[in-house]
């Protein structure tokens, strides 16, 4: 268990008065665990920012009928290498599959390899989580 510091935070009344009716319907406990979850959001979103390397999921449903669709999204993953880490795919329905692709590399790559994806005539859902670990969230701030 890391060292935990206290700290104190001055906020408007109405302000607080909507945190928590926000923390209660995510279903936090208590303030300090939303804060520390908000804390490490806009660290990752730094080192997203920052370009450092990520973990990313994309997922994606696309419809298998759509010609050269499913050939040309194992391409795409090719010519990514070794930014793929696994795929796994479901038939949804006769229609529509789900794919979910889990890549390790900086976040612009990640972003530029989903983007190659979903801009496929075809792929018609998807979004990128890009995250990373707690652990090397605490080195966000230093500078490379
Ligand atoms: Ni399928």
């Amino acid at each position: 268990m890391p060292q935990l510091s206290r700290t104190g935070v001055s906020l408007e009344d109405d302000l607080l008065k909507e945190f928590d009716r926000l923390i209660a319907r995510r279903g936090y406990g208590n303030r300090s665990e939303a804060i520390r979850d908000l804390i490490r959001e806009a660290l990752l979103a730094g080192v997203v920012e920052s370009n450092r390397p990520v973990v990313g999921t994309l997922t994606i449903v696309y419809d298998h009928h759509v010609p050269n669709l499913a050939q040309k999204l194992t391409e795409v993953q090719h010519t990514a290498g070794a930014m793929i880490l696994a795929a796994t795919h479901i038939h949804l329905d006769h229609h529509y599959c789900l794919e979910v692709i889990i890549m390790k590399g900086r976040g612009k790559d990640l972003q530029a390899v989903a983007d190659g994806m979903l801009a496929l005539r075809g792929v018609e859902l998807g979004k990128l989580v890009l995250t990373n670990s707690g652990a090397s969230l605490k080195h966000a701030t230093h500078a490379h």
